[in-house]
């Protein structure tokens, strides 16, 4: 029989094959419930009512998912009917047993669906979940009063506050599906399961009213639970408390109840600030894979790998490439450097197997595809090879020079540079067109971001290369143009400066962490320092001491506490006293009496700062930065930035990084606080000519945001 469409254009069709009624949805890339999808299986469920022929209704979805959720880009724009609520409604109420045939994703709004049909088979591809509460939302098509009557109150709080995704295997033992398919197409196992319950005149079964809640004291003490955990575990995050209020709802209340709270709470999600900022980090993340180069060009080969370096920064992305299957070899200095190099990186495997989450087996076989040599003709082979030495440009060039010496045709010569020109690396050899910046964070082997720095002669094949490699490594991968630190260190060096102001003014390191934390932060810029090793800045901070602007501030508090050799975490103290060295620091005395002794000097009367105040001038500092790195095409657009900072700096991502933040204070607003400080500080404080051009314009950085 003939594909019916449900309307000329619908994206849902259906067919009756026999007497089950096959309905398809077929809406690329992922079948999102967008308002077509809504209309056509609102139609098609009423053709199942009118179709007497029909016993029984089968859901699919065509290519590789069945539907992976509400159409996220329709979230904050004026709502169209059918409501996904009502859909799921009408397929629940439908009078003929529904069957949801399950291939790869069955998220949010797509489980919600299946959840209404009567019966669920899930193929091995399946992946089941309800990750609303990464966008900063609930599932509102009944997710919170279905998913608990299915499977129970523990199990489903699991699930929506985790917001991960369940294998077909575990959705089985969940008992969010009856059944596996074998094979691994949803069509044809899913017919047949039809066609049985059909010849087992099987009733239409509704997840409204099963009865997994029955126990209400074990239901009861899920949901205390969940409440004293995500008290502790999401602070600052809004929907999450909703979502147990929610599903609070399914124990306490009849269902229609129940699902009117679940739109109430859902409204409120949608309508809040932090909802905005998780769907504008969701989207980013997919945008920064579109670089100009990862459109024009083929990646080169990238089988092995050589690193340079076997200290923290080498060590650690030596790591990332063997986690990634990559065999890798690693060059030092000399046998004594190359044995605690192989130690660094060893250590690593061994914290995972004394912890019990690998194996010795597996760690031997990981290692086995490690190898080390202080000979560079060991690197003849290598596809990639990823400089992790000091940080100083003679050292670098010479590394450069071996690479070029002994490298195949083709390699891709990278350095992880924090600050040096790779432009002039790239001029000291060769074959500049195979150089490239590879800028990981610390620890490697951990940390997301990955800022792909592209010098003015690398080919567009390497730079599409360096994405390459990024998806290998399961990280997230910034383009950033040759300046002075790229985006990150080069804002963060600005807003660090407000701080060190804010400090010698008057606010206490303590008060300044304490508010950036209270913004959603994990961590305050002092803690960080601390964490990192005080020791690392104060060295380029000497030896930038000589081209620094004399006119510029320049706050020293920093400078004293190294001087005493208080390089923070590792020293047992820096800006906080660490006794036997504990992790979490604690106020010191000492410090204070420092930072006021550096207060008189300077010749400041110190002043109290608000928390508020503490914040507007360390958000207007990374904004205005964050602007000019855009204006100098440093970042393609200001959702790189946001991406630098959600990925490699710990920016909260319920605020979806420093430019949406800015959008949402609004630009007019940043751009009045930055002309208020510059009345003190001129210098400092100097308005981003992009920031005065959008305000002028009346536009924001979402307007920038279109891709290349
Ligand atoms: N609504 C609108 N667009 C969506 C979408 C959704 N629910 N889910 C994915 N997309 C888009 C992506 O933005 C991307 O668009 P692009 O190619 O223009 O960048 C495209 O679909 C492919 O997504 P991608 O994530 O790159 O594909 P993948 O195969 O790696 O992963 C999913 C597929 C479904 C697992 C993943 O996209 C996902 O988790 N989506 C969100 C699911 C969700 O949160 N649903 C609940 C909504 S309330
Ligand atoms: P590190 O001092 O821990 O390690 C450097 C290693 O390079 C040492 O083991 C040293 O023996 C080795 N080395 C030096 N010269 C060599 C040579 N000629 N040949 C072979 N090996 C040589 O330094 P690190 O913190 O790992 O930093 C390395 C690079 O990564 C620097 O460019 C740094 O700016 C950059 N970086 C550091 C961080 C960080 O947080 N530490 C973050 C990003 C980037």
């Amino acid at each position: 029989m003939a594909q019916t469409p449900a309307t000329s254009a619908s994206p849902v069709s259906f067919t009756r094959q026999a007497d089950v009624l096959v309905v398809t949805i077929d809406n690329p890339p992922v079948n999102a419930l967008g308002v077509d999808v809504r209309r056509g299986l609102a139609a098609a469920i009423a053709a199942a009512e009118a179709d007497g022929e029909a016993k029984a209704v089968l859901i699919v979805g065509a290519g590789r998912n069945f539907i992976a959720g509400a159409d996220i880009r329709e979230f904050g724009q004026t709502p169209q009917p059918p409501s996904l609520p009502e859909v799921c409604a009408a397929i629940e109420n439908c009078s003929k047993p529904v069957v949801a045939a399950i291939q790869g994703a069955a998220l949010g709004g797509g489980l919600e669906i299946a959840l209404s049909a009567h019966y669920r088979l899930a193929v091995p591809s399946a992946k089941l979940g309800l990750p609303e509460v990464a966008l900063g939302l609930l599932p509102g098509s009944g997710g919170t009063q279905r998913a608990p009557r299915l499977i129970g109150a523990k199990a489903a709080l699991e699930l929506i506050l985790s917001g991960r995704h369940a294998g077909a295997k575990e959705a089985l033992a969940l008992g969010l599906v009856d059944r596996l398919g074998e094979g691994s197409e949803a069509l044809p196992e899913g017919l047949a399961y039809a066609r049985e319950l059909v010849a087992a005149k099987a009733p239409v079964r509704r997840t409204r009213d099963a009865q997994a809640l029955a126990d209400a004291e074990a239901s009861r003490a899920a949901l205390e639970a969940a409440r004293a955990d995500t008290a502790k575990k999401s602070r600052g995050l809004f929907s999450p408390m909703k979502i147990i209020e929610a599903v609070e709802a399914a124990l306490t209340k009849p269902f229609d109840e129940g699902m009117a709270l679940e739109r109430k709470l859902f409204l409120q999600c949608i309508d809040s600030p932090q909802r905005a900022g998780l769907i504008h980090a969701f989207f980013a993340e997919r945008e920064v894979l579109k670089a100009p180069e990862t459109k024009a060009a083929k990646p080169r080969t990238l089988e092995s790998a050589g690193i340079i370096g076997g200290g923290t920064m080498g060590a650690g992305i030596a790591v990332a490439m063997l986690d990634a299957g990559m065999p890798v070899t690693m060059i030092e200095r000399d046998d004594v450097q190359l044995a605690r190099g192989r130690a660094n990186v060893e250590k690593v495997y061994d914290g995972l197997v004394k912890k019990g989450r690998m194996t010795p087996e597996a760690k031997d076989s990981v290692m086995a595809r490690f190898s080390g040599s202080t000979s560079y003709d060991a690197l003849a082979k290598a596809d990639i090879v990823v400089e992790a030495v000091f940080e100083d440009m003679a050292v670098k060039k010479a590394v450069f020079a071996e690479l070029d010496r002994v490298c195949k045709p083709g390699a891709v010569l990278a350095t992880n540079t924090s600050y040096l020109d790779i432009d002039e690396i790239a001029a000291s050899i060769s074959r500049p067109g195979d150089v490239v910046g590879l800028h990981f964070f610390s620890p490697a082997n951990i940390m997301k971001l990955l800022e792909i720095v592209v010098p003015a002669k690398v080919s567009a094949d390497v730079v599409a290369t360096g994405f390459e490699l990024a998806k290998k490594l399961k990280k997230v991968p910034v383009r950033a143009g040759v300046c002075d630190g790229f985006i990150g260190n080069r804002i963060l060096a600005v807003y660090r400066q407000a701080a060190d102001h804010m400090m010698e003014d008057g606010a206490s390191p303590y008060e300044i962490d304490a508010a950036v934390r209270n913004f959603g932060y994990p961590m305050g810029p002092f803690q960080v320092s601390d964490l990192a090793g005080g020791d690392i800045g104060w060295a380029t901070r000497k030896r930038k001491a000589a081209t620094r602007d004399p006119k510029a501030r320049y706050v020293q508090v920093a400078d004293r506490i190294c001087e005493r050799g208080w390089f923070g975490q590792k020293t047992q103290r820096g800006y906080y006293l660490y006794p036997e060295g504990a992790r979490t620091g604690q106020p010191d005395p000492e410090v204070l009496a420092i930072i006021d002794a550096e207060r008189q000097r300077a010749g400041i009367t110190p002043r109290s700062f608000s928390e508020d105040e503490i914040m507007r001038r360390y958000m207007a500092a990374m904004i205005n930065e964050g602007a000019n790195v855009v204006h100098q095409r440093i970042a393609l657009r200001p959702l790189d930035v946001d991406v630098t900072f959600l990925y490699g700096y710990g920016f909260p991502r319920f605020r979806g990084g420093p430019m949406k933040y800015a959008d949402m204070v609004g630009l007019p607003k940043v751009l009045a606080d930055i002309q208020e400080f510059a009345k003190q500080d001129p210098v400092f404080w100097k308005p981003s000519p992009l920031l005065v051009e959008l305000v002028e314009r009346g536009a924001d950085f979402a307007s920038l945001n279109q891709s290349e």
